[in-house]
């Protein structure tokens, strides 16, 4: 994805040793050319895996689960964020933190939308921390669904979400791969 790190490069704004800010492609703005190659290429490398379900976190994961959901033929279900004020039965809800924010947030998928027959795709815009991410892996552990893996399109290294993730034996993948952010500069690894 030789296009999606060049538009990485020239729109992305390191705004800490931490944090990139994307909105001009994931964030804020979205190119719908790119994000359905991103589809493209997340349908290609779980093209074998049998998936019956995409499934993301509201909002910016939506554009290119939506993309790669389109290509494998498959529906997409999007986490919902919200604060439950009180168990509801027919939810399932995992806490969450969230990095950038700052805040705790409840994502709940119905389990009208998510069985123990499905086979999960799991699509990001990005990982960092990987809360969310764990969050919604309990979730499909707990429909009785099988996750197949995750792609995520920016994997930040630096952070231990994608290798805590994959430890757990999930088999993720992502477009692009970001080592570090220090000194203002975005450096990719390989
Ligand atoms: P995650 O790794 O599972 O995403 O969880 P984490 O708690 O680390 O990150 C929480 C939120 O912060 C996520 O968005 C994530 O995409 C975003 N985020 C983390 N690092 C960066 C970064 O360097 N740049 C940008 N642009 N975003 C970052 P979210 O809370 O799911 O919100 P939304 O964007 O989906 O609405
Ligand atoms: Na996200
Ligand atoms: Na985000």
């Amino acid at each position: 994805m030789d296009k999606l790190k060049r538009q990485i490069t020239e729109h992305g704004v390191v705004v800490s040793d931490q944090v990139l800010k994307l909105d001009a492609l994931l964030n804020h703005q979205i190119d719908p050319q790119l994000t359905m190659e991103m589809g493209r290429q997340f349908a290609e490398r779980f093209r074998d895996s049998e998936v019956t379900r995409v499934v993301t976190v509201e909002s910016s994961g939506i554009a290119v689960a939506f993309a790669t959901a389109y290509e494998l033929g498959v529906p997409l279900v999007f986490a919902r964020r919200k604060k439950t004020l009180l168990a509801e039965p027919d939810m399932l809800c995992e806490r969450v933190p969230s990095f950038t924010k700052g805040i705790v947030t409840d994502i709940l998928i119905s389990r009208e939308f998510l069985s123990p027959d499905d086979r999960v795709l799991f699509i990001d815009d990005i990982i960092a921390n990987g809360d969310a991410a764990r969050g919604l892996v309990k979730i499909i552990e707990r429909s009785g669904a099988e996750l197949v893996g995750a792609g995520i399109v920016v994997e930040k290294c630096f952070q231990p979400g994608a290798s805590s993730l994959r430890e757990q034996g999930v088999r993720l993948e992502s477009l692009v791969r970001i080592a570090s952010l220090a000194d203002g500069r975005i450096t990719f690894a390989d």
